[in-house]
């Protein structure tokens, strides 16, 4: 592999590429990324990339369909450059919820989005916390597939908090998160719940103790709030004291920020895969940054080495 590495970035995420740039002490490489008059998405890279290890920071958030086209033709005109590797790094992975047909008549958008990346020209992706592991085999080209829940449940664990359940808001996510209650020495709790549309949800019920106790519900993704709305208003009718909150993806769609707002939640943390860009929230949501992770795993598949070690 070339000794030449270069960081590029779309409009996601600007915050996010800097500090992986800061962490790696390469500068985010010139490109033009705008538009056209009539709003198809423009790209020119300024640096040379002849031969160089490209790795590309686009996340598919918020305007999502604008991100993915960007995404999309920003690989392209690297592999028309003559980039010797791409790399898209991916912190959120949008469309990766609709990934398996479990009612006639839908698409699997997860499987369609990673054709399509393929498809432009990228040799292998870099991304956080996908929705559902198996979306890396939606992929023909190789996968380094990262934990966001670490850095978010090191950033409670510091804060040492005392009668702790950590509480999975779904049965989806029950062994994910019973395996990081186990990591803190803490307890564990199910909040069941059956979506009733896009924005609600109903619980069905709560597995576990939670009267008296301290709770954090971890998650993967907060979009509209509806699921954490439900299991918070759920746990403190179970006597649940102090809440506290931790999601890798802050999609934060709909009423997400009203939400969290009004809910009796002491704190949220989530990760900077999105940007938060609703000042309303700064009291209440706190950014606990993957840029050194992402900065350390592109070091280590540009240098060759393990990327699994990251993942303790
Ligand atoms: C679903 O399985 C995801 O992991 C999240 O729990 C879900 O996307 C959250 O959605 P919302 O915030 O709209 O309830």
């Amino acid at each position: 592999m070339t000794d030449r590495l270069q960081l590029f970035a779309g409009n996601s995420n600007p915050a996010l590429a800097g500090r992986i740039s800061e962490y790696l002490d390469i500068p985010v490489s010139q490109a033009t990324v705008d538009r056209f008059p009539d709003g198809e998405v423009r790209i020119k890279v300024e640096d040379d990339v002849r031969g160089s290890d490209a790795f590309l920071l686009q996340s598919v958030c918020h305007p999502v369909n604008e991100n993915l086209v960007e995404l999309l033709i920003f690989i392209d005109c690297l592999k028309r450059a003559s980039a010797d590797r791409i790399t898209p790094v991916i912190p959120y992975f949008g469309y990766a919820r609709q990934d398996r047909k479990d009612e006639g008549r839908v698409p699997i958008s997860a499987k369609l989005v990673a054709d399509l990346i393929t498809a432009a020209g990228a040799d292998r992706v870099l991304t956080i916390d996908l929705h559902s592991t198996q979306i890396q085999g939606f992929f023909n080209i190789p996968v380094d597939h990262l934990l966001g829940s670490p850095v978010l449940v090191n950033h409670y664990q510091n804060m040492n908090i005392e009668d702790l359940v950590v509480v999975a808001p779904d049965v989806g996510k029950s062994l994910l998160v019973s395996t990081y209650a186990r990591k803190m020495g803490a307890a564990f709790a199910i909040v069941d719940q059956r979506r009733v549309s896009a924005e609600t949800a109903e619980v069905l019920a709560v597995v576990g103790e939670v009267e008296g106790m301290n709770i954090l519900i971890l998650d993967d993704i907060i979009s509209t709030a509806g699921k954490l709305a439900q299991a918070v208003k759920v746990l403190k009718e179970r006597g649940a004291r102090d809440i506290y909150v931790a999601a890798t993806h802050p999609v934060l769609a709909g009423n997400a920020a009203e939400r969290i707002l009004s809910a009796p939640i002491k704190k949220v943390a989530v990760t900077d895969t999105i940007p938060v860009r609703d000042e309303r929230l700064k009291d209440k949501v706190e950014v606990v940054s993957v840029g050194e992770l992402l900065g350390e795993a592109i070091r280590r598949i540009h240098e060759n080495l393990s990327v699994s070690s990251l993942f303790d």
